[in-house]
């Protein structure tokens, strides 16, 4: 697939990263330098290039948003009809010095950003694991237990798509429903990053869900 990655920051450079290792051809924009941009793209290899938002977005099949909450309509502004686009987004909707979500309970960051995309397909994804952890998932995706990584979204072939790229990563895609249960998986991503960074254990962390009872069978 061809993805555009708007915002190559600590989540944007590892998953474009990752996604260029998986066989993605992928195109780094928006950073504060062309030459992070450039250098980010070469240091991944494969199919990868940096290019501006418009040509991240417009040449791609599918979208990660991966910039602050405070960013968002400026990245927007610059990437031109996004009309038709899966954009997966793993932004979370937070204050300037990231202590608190300014969108909750009866919406979600993930909804307000579709209402300002009505026309893209949007899908809420990895927003809920540290940035920490995702060379250590990639690396140990053969390992028959992979950790789990829940996301939503109203469109099916969008949801498709995101499942693709989830599972090249190295988690087990959890379909947690449509794009209002990121009502939910938001705050579940501050409980995530408590854990990561005020934890013992340090920043590599991810979780896995399991299901007990009928079945059996995991989540
Ligand atoms: N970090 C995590 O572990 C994590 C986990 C879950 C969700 N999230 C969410 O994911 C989103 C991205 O987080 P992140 O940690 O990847 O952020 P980040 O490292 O700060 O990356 C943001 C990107 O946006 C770029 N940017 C910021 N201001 C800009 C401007 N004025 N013009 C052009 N580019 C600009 C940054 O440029 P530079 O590269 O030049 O700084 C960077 O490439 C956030 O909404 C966050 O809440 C983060």
């Amino acid at each position: 697939m061809r993805v555009g990655i708007l915002g190559s920051g600590l989540m944007g450079g590892k998953l474009g990263t990752i996604f260029a290792r998986a066989g993605h051809d992928v195109v780094f924009s928006y950073a504060r330098s062309e030459q992070k941009l450039k250098k980010l793209a070469r240091d991944a290899k494969g199919r990868t290039r940096a290019g501006t938002p418009r040509e991240a977005a417009q040449q791609a099949d599918v979208i990660l948003l991966a910039v602050h909450w405070s960013r968002i309509k400026d990245v927007l502004s610059q990437t031109g009809d996004l009309s038709g686009k899966v954009i997966i987004t793993c932004s979370l909707p937070m204050n300037n010095d990231n202590t608190e979500l300014v969108v909750a309970h009866t919406s979600s960051g993930a909804e307000e950003l579709a209402r300002m995309v009505p026309k893209a397909l949007v899908v809420a994804a990895f927003n809920t694991i540290p940035s920490e952890v995702l060379f250590g998932v990639y690396e140990s995706k053969r390992k028959a237990r992979r950790p789990s990584l829940v996301y939503c979204g109203d469109d099916e072939s969008g949801k498709g798509v995101a499942t693709e790229l989830i599972r090249d990563v190295g988690f087990d895609p959890l379909d947690a429903g449509p794009l209002r249960i990121a009502r939910y998986t938001e705050p579940f991503a501050l409980l995530v990053a408590h854990l990561a960074y005020e934890g013992d254990g340090g920043p590599e962390l991810a979780y896995r869900f399991e299901r007990f009872g009928t079945t059996g069978a995991s989540a």
